[in-house]
């Protein structure tokens, strides 16, 4: 069996733990078996590929981002159990009150993370993947009611352990604060100048060690997992996976969940990284076919709709641009309608009635002010996906 680290005993409240400080990657001793992931490998670029080419089916890449992205913001709070749906941040966008303000805040944090990563990974003078950008990330997702008290921005400066009551009765416990540096320096060499590994180490088999490698160092007292995961993201779109983050991967690890902790585990306690990455391999391949489904069934959608709209006498100019709005809003107030079509508030509610006359929007509240509208059928495409 390969040796992945070495245990140390260290205190935490009063008891004596064994906490585990991870071998720096990639895995040796036997290296990784490349026939253990070369053929589902290939099925996951493969599906990556076709999910990049089927973003050209709509006419802006920003309709497919703006759910994508959402979704995965969901999904990864969801696996920490948060309790927020998509609807509820379609409404949160629609500037409507609710009642589980701490999880959707939970959610937004999260969209507001990962903006800062791309935003500064596309810019010139933006941070490069690093300790330094994945803790303005952590400040940004610990933002809030919640995150106070859980270090902010900050690596650990404390044993943690997970799983568990009391730090004896963990499943696992990270190594402890003071190695957490150096580990984190060791991951962001691995990431930046991948050493000649023999053989070859492909960029998806790459981003699933450093996952593992990320959660099992746990740097940071809460938010670990949707930090990791957030460095999934970023890993596929910084080598060349994917150009745009189309795929949420987190819907798969919520599925498998159980599978994920335990093969998270077993590199560890069994050594066994081709576990990991066949899995991980395999939820990359599922997850973008579920999202290239997702976009063609979204593309198809507007396009029928777009085609009853356009064979309808009475449309004009502004009902067709407040339908071009509607990915992008799939609901909202009529102010907020007026306010994007730079109109004036009789001309933005005509548009909006001729749309509801078609059957494209539907008011849900029933009341005669605040009235809010939704592009129902949008709405349920994307909420009722995987
Ligand atoms: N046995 C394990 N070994 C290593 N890492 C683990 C293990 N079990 C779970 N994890 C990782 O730890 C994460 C939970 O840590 P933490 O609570 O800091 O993160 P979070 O983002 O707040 O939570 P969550 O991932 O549950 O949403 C899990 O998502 C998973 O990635
Ligand atoms: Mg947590």
């Amino acid at each position: 069996m390969r040796s992945t680290g070495s245990y140390v005993t260290t205190t935490t409240l009063g008891e004596a733990v064994r906490a585990f400080v991870p071998l720096a990657l990639p895995p040796a001793s036997p290296p990784l078996a490349a026939e253990s992931h070369t053929a589902a490998n290939r099925r996951a670029e493969m599906a990556l590929a076709r999910l990049g080419g089927v973003a050209g089916l709509v006419p802006s890449v920003d309709w497919l981002l703006y759910s994508a992205i959402r979704k995965e913001a969901l999904l990864t709070s969801q696996i920490e159990g948060t309790e927020a749906t998509l609807t509820d941040l379609f409404d949160d966008e629609a500037g409507q009150v609710l009642a589980n303000t701490a999880d959707v805040e939970e959610v937004t944090n999260y969209l507001r993370a990962f903006r800062l990563v791309r935003d500064n990974l596309r810019s010139e003078a933006g941070l490069p993947i690093s300790v330094r950008l994945l803790c303005d990330a952590h400040r940004l997702l610990l933002d809030g009611a919640r995150g106070a008290g859980k270090q902010p921005g900050e690596l650990r400066r404390s044993q943690n352990w997970i799983g568990g009551a009391r730090p004896s009765r963990a499943a696992f416990v990270p190594p402890p604060p003071d190695q957490v540096p150096g580990l984190l320096a060791d991951l962001e060499r691995f990431i930046h100048d991948p050493a000649p590994a023999l053989p070859p180490l492909p960029p998806l088999v790459r981003v699933a060690l450093v996952h593992v490698q990320f959660e099992t160092i746990h740097p940071f007292l809460d938010g670990n997992g949707r930090i990791g995961r957030l460095l999934i993201a970023a890993l596929l779109e910084h080598w060349g996976l994917l150009s745009e983050p189309l795929v949420y991967l987190s819907s798969y690890l919520k599925q498998h969940q159980a599978e994920y902790y335990r093969r998270l585990s077993a590199v560890r306690t069994e050594g066994d990284w081709e576990g990991w990455v066949g899995f991980f391999l395999d939820g990359v391949e599922a997850a973008a076919t579920d999202a290239e489904r997702g976009i063609v069934a979204m593309a198809s959608l507007i396009n029928a709709d777009r085609k009853r709209l356009l064979a309808t006498p009475r449309v004009g100019a502004v009902a067709l641009r407040l339908f071009e709005l509607l990915p992008l809003m799939p609901r909202f107030t009529i102010e907020q309608a007026r306010q994007k079509l730079d109109t004036t508030f009789p001309t933005a509610t005509s548009a909006v009635k001729l749309l509801q006359d078609l059957g494209l929007l539907t008011e849900l509240t029933g009341q005669k002010k605040n009235r809010l509208f939704s592009y129902a059928a949008y709405v349920e495409l994307l909420a009722g996906g995987p």
